[in-house]
């Protein structure tokens, strides 16, 4: 009896951490680490630490240079971003992320550009008070 019960108990503490398990992290860190593990490439490989954009190759051909760049990511309308992340792009790969993944994601990269700061404020019809 006092086994079942100690197994009872065990269980219960389980169950208690791996629901409070989400909580454990905030929202902005959630994000941050999807951004960085997609279930799949990061996305910060291509479009570099912050979304601000990356070259991903140059090359020559016929004496022109040319390069393969990853866009900037961190100023998008919501609509334009969710739209590129749910179909295969010509380079990019295609994710099968969920509204509330790339709502994060969409937010987090608003928080890393530079202009973030100024945006908000703008929006907020704020003086930049620094
Ligand atoms: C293998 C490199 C690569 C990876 C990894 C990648 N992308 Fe891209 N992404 C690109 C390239 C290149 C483009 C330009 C369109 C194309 O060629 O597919 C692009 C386009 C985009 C666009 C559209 C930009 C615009 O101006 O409309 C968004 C949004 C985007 N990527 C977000 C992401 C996010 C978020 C992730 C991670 C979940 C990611 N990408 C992972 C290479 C990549």
């Amino acid at each position: 009896m006092r086994r079942i019960g100690f197994g009872l108990l065990m269980s219960i503490l389980i169950a208690g951490t791996l629901f409070a398990g989400e909580s454990f992290i905030t929202d902005d860190e959630y994000a941050k680490m999807l951004y960085k593990n997609p279930r799949g490439i990061s996305c910060a490989k291509c479009h570099g630490e912050k979304g601000e954009g990356k070259v991903l190759c140059t090359y020559v051909d016929h004496g022109k240079k040319y390069s393969i760049t990853a866009p900037p990511i961190y100023n998008l309308s919501m609509a334009r971003f969710k739209k590129a992340l749910s179909r295969k792009g010509r380079l990019m790969p295609q994710y099968f992320l969920t509204e509330w993944e790339m709502a994060h994601l969409y937010y987090y990269l608003l928080t890393q550009n530079p202009d973030y700061d100024k945006n908000k404020n703008k929006h907020k019809g704020k003086k930049n008070d620094s």
